[in-house]
């Protein structure tokens, strides 16, 4: 097997299974966001702010193309599956998993989180349209769709081991 990619909405749960993954499987694990704000030295607001969500975007895509390592789990921004590129890359560099989340858990989990410009700059039902309008892409990008409602982390992790 070659990388696994974690895709789905704000909060449906990547790193957190991500996590819980790679220990249980003891492959390496990254977090996107985390891998871009080290680079950049910048948090994500600070990098939407600075440089606008277009470079951050072309930021996410670099990620996906020069990112090495052969083994390892990475969970992925809530935003990746948006391009085609990335789509492209990550079905043909590994296995693509998708979390599916309802919008009423996503919106209970992420509704005060300040470090997601997207959630910041968004009402509730701007949010929702969002969510509504990624929805086939994220199922086109994946290999594997993860139904996550209801269940616990342990059993999420658990079955796509
Ligand atoms: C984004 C999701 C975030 C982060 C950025 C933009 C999005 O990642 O990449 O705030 O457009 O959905 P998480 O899905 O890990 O929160």
């Amino acid at each position: 097997m070659k990388k696994v990619y974690l895709v789905g909405f704000m909060g449906s749960g990547k790193s957190a299974i991500g996590r819980r993954l790679s220990t249980l499987l003891n492959i390496p694990f990254y977090d996107m966001d985390a891998e871009i704000a080290a680079q950049t030295g910048m948090t994500i607001p600070q990098i939407f702010e600075t440089y606008g969500e277009e470079s951050f975007r072309e930021m996410e895509t670099d990620f996906l193309r020069h990112f090495h390592d052969e083994y390892c789990i990475i969970a992925t921004g809530g935003g990746v599956a948006m391009r085609e590129e990335n789509r492209s890359i990550m079905r043909q560099t590994g296995l693509v998993f998708y979390l599916n989340a309802n919008f009423r858990d996503i919106w209970r989990r992420i509704s005060t989180d300040i470090n997601r410009p997207i959630v910041q700059r968004s009402s509730r039902i701007e949010l929702e349209t969002i969510f509504n309008k990624r929805m086939p892409l994220y199922l086109k990008s994946a290999h594997i769709k993860v139904e996550t409602t209801d269940r616990t982390l342990k059993e999420i992790t658990q079955y796509i081991a």
